[in-house]
């Protein structure tokens, strides 16, 4: 049925021909129907088109925060009135930050029963780690390097967000980083493009589903178009220069990936890449993205991105953003009233060409179509599924899943960890034990404050133990905000006194220190990776009292624990896992759950090591000349190592490699290799496998990941495993962006860290075409 009021889009939709998702049949049948349904849209789109005025086309390419009390009564002054007005006259093509069936069906029964055309919008929303229930932030999860459940994750979240009214998520965020100092490495996967690229994948397969027109679905967005995980200094929305080889090989990769997956929308970036800013970049977004990659998708600014462009010292004003941003193919305006304001001038002087606007509201429109909101604009709004859903126990189980996948087990010497279920006696001590919405992390905008299972709460479901708790030190003094700098506390250690007499008593000390779920995340860059604040000072004084110390972190970054790794028995990177976090955690310290995350980026030992990453250059000068030289690419006051490499993590049981070996085929080569569990506990491993490809046209990094699996195992057991690597594992992008293999000497490392334990080399020749 379809229940669009207005006549003039029926007239449109009927003529052009009914439109349903649905498949059915087999392969070949469905390839000719989603064909056949493709041209039907197609058609209804041209119809559509031609209906509408430049005022509309420009309207579907504007995008409004929510902005009055929704539900309430119109407002009649200021800004919000312009964009009520505007609203009603159909020049809003999509709205952010409205969430909940109430308010979004108020925001869409205004563009579907009161403008002239009735297009629906298409309303986005941050839901970059669950939505009212919140699941491990993006780096965390990552850390499981489980794509199953990743993908799972995804999935949930989207249910959730749907079910409360939203159909567009700007996740997943694919920014590649190698800089812990910047912030929102919390939100992506890590500083690896192999690893990126699948979970990339994973996440827009999570969101989308098998069927975007379903109301459990929304539509993804690969972000931030490009570079922006590689600003100077890991400062937030700072300037990125990067040459063409790391471009290629190591920026884009995960969005293409995201892009064949069938992402919807891309979002672009803040950031200038090598002088243009992203939002203007006409090589990035219409030569490579829409001409080179095919993507029928559209493109959405950043918040303000195109009106920043002042700043950044490209646009003149504000007509002119709106013009280099067009022309570039920016197809959706965030926030920036460029568009909204500016474009049909433009058009009309002839400075940006009616056909490029027709371009870009075809792929809005599009996205539509496929989200099914021209069959039902109100599909999303269902107050029973909204109730039935949100906050559901499945999700809820599924953020736990989640959230156990997601720790790596940093350190255990001596088996400190599991701990006893029986007559041990713990002291729970730091400011993260009984914090129920740090844990929630940063993006966490639709979920209410105080809503994570805490650290004691969780524990505290082990009664057998002696449990005592002291928060010992506050990490802030006021109550943080999504939009506010946290105020950390660097003076006030009343509580030390109460935490070390905690300590002496107990068998074994848990430390919960870390950083609050705002201080990583957008617009918090870091200079300093160290534990915030007093937290350290307090770590040493409990070390004075009892040396039995699990140190469970929690935070958004890798962080520079030196110390504490050569101190601490134990260490457990526990992140912000989100709603079930204090579960999670406690299942792992208890070994309820085997850990087996590992990391997705590299630990240092100290911030002057950034940017670090596995995946480096050799250099001319790798290794050290004579004892005491100093003409050789090293720091004279730090190792170059990192603290824990990429990939690293333990588990309660052992894994050992052996009989790795190479076969050459047409294809590529062909490994084997054994894994077993040498332990008395069944574990999951993360058999990684990385390349070197020794010399080429444009030089290689010293090991790159090119395949992992994740195996479980029963204690004893031992596994087979096998890869191949074709040419897209050897081959490599050259600076002109073609993609080519180069015959020459190889090695292939396998293990369960980048530090790896086997070794093989090969040669390749020439491979078949
Ligand atoms: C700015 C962020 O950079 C982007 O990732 C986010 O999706 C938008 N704001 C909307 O909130």
């Amino acid at each position: 049925m379809n229940i669009l009021k207005n006549s003039l889009l029926l007239l449109v939709l009927v003529t052009a021909g009914s439109c349903s998702s649905k498949s059915e049949g087999g392969m070949d049948q469905k390839a000719s129907k989603s064909t056949h349904l493709n041209q039907e849209v197609e058609r209804k789109i041209d119809s559509l088109l031609s209906l509408m005025t430049l005022e509309e086309k420009v309207g579907q390419m504007n995008q409004y925060n929510g902005f009055w009390d929704l539900t309430g009564p119109a407002p009649k002054e200021g800004d919000a009135a312009k964009k009520y007005d505007h609203l009603k006259s159909g020049l809003v093509g999509s709205m952010l930050n409205v969430t909940g069936v109430e308010e979004v069906r108020s925001v869409q029964k205004i563009a579907v029963e009161e403008t002239r055309l009735g297009i629906p919008l298409i309303i986005g929303f941050d839901v970059i780690h669950g939505f009212r229930t919140i699941s491990p932030i993006p780096l965390a999860e990552s850390a499981s390097w489980d794509l199953e459940a990743i993908k799972n994750s995804a999935a949930m979240a989207a249910k959730e967000a749907a079910a409360s009214g939203i159909n567009w998520t700007f996740a997943p965020m694919v920014d590649i980083s190698r800089d812990a100092r910047w912030g929102r490495v919390m939100e992506g996967a890590g500083e690896d493009p192999y690893l990126g690229s699948k979970i990339a994948v994973a996440r827009v397969e999570g969101f989308q589903g098998s069927d975007l027109a379903s109301p459990y679905t929304v539509a993804a967005c690969a972000k931030h178009f490009a570079g922006y995980g590689f600003a100077e200094g890991g400062r937030d929305y700072n300037t990125v220069d990067v040459g063409t080889s790391t471009l290629y090989n190591t920026i884009l990769p995960p969005f293409k990936a995201a892009k064949e997956a069938g992402v919807r929308t891309f979002m672009n970036a803040f950031n200038e890449l090598n002088g243009i800013p992203a939002t203007a970049d006409r090589f990035l977004q219409r030569e490579l993205l829409k001409d080179q990659w095919n993507f029928d998708g559209f493109v959405v600014s950043d918040w303000g991105s195109m009106i920043e462009m002042q700043a950044h010292g490209y646009a003149r004003d504000r007509k002119h953003a709106a013009e280099l941003a067009a022309n570039a193919g920016s197809d959706m305006d965030m926030e920036s009233y460029a568009y909204v304001n500016e474009l049909v001038d433009l058009v009309k002087q002839g400075k940006v060409q009616e056909s490029d606007l027709d371009d870009s509201v075809r792929r809005i429109l599009r996205v539509k179509f496929e989200l099914g909101l021209f069959e039902d604009p109100y599909k999303y709004l269902n107050e029973e599924r909204e109730d039935a859903i949100v906050g559901s126990k499945e999700i809820n189980d599924a953020a736990l899943d989640m959230a156990r996948k997601s720790i790596v087990l940093l350190k255990n010497k001596n088996n400190l960890l599991p701990l006893k279920r029986k007559g041990q006696k713990v002291a729970l001590i730091g400011p993260f034990v009984s914090d129920k919405t740090s844990p929630l992390g940063s993006w966490r905008l639709a979920a209410e404050d105080g809503t994570a299972i805490s650290l004691a709460e969780g524990m505290a479901s082990y009664e057998d133990n002696t449990l005592r708790v002291s928060e010992g030190v506050k990490l802030s003094n006021g109550s943080n905000s999504f939009p506010m700098e946290v105020k950390v506390n660097s003076k006030d250690r009343s509580g030390f006194d109460e935490a070390v007499k905690v300590a002496k008593e107990a068998d074994v000390v848990v430390m919960a220190l870390g950083e609050d779920g705002f201080q990583s995340g957008e617009g918090r860059s870091r200079a300093e990776l160290g534990l915030p604040g007093l937290q350290q000072e307090l770590l040493e004084e409990v070390y004075k009292v009892n040396k039995n110390i699990v140190l469970v972190l929690h935070n958004g970054r890798p962080l520079a624990i030196e110390w504490a790794d050569q101190h601490i028995p134990a260490i457990v990177e526990a992140w912000q896992l989100g709603t079930q976090s204090g579960h999670a955690i406690a299942q792992v310290l208890y070994g309820d759950y085997n850990p087996s995350g590992k990391l997705p980026v590299s630990f240092p030992r100290s911030v002057g090591q950034m940017p670090l990453y596995y995946n480096y250059k050799n250099t001319g000068r790798p290794t050290l000349p004579g004892e005491g030289v100093v003409f050789w690419s090293h720091y004279i006051d730090e190792e170059n190592t990192p603290l824990y490499p990429f990939g690293h993590g333990l588990s309660y049981t052992e894994f050992t490699y052996d009989t790795l070996k190479v076969n050459k085929h047409t294809d590529g080569v062909q490994l084997t290799l054994t894994v077993k569990n040498n332990g008395e506990v069944a574990g999951k491993e993360v058999v990684q496998v990385y390349i070197r490809d020794h010399f080429a046209t444009v030089t290689r990094p010293v090991k790159e990941l090119k395949a992992f699996e994740l195996v479980s195992l029963a204690p004893g057991e031992e596994r087979q495993l096998q890869f191949n690597l074709t040419k897209n594992e050897l081959g490599y992008y050259l600076n002109d962006g073609s993609f080519i293999l180069e015959p020459g000497d190889f090695t292939v490392f396998v293990g369960g860290s980048s530090d790896t334990v086997l070794e093989e080399t090969f040669t390749i020749e020439a491979l078949d075409e």
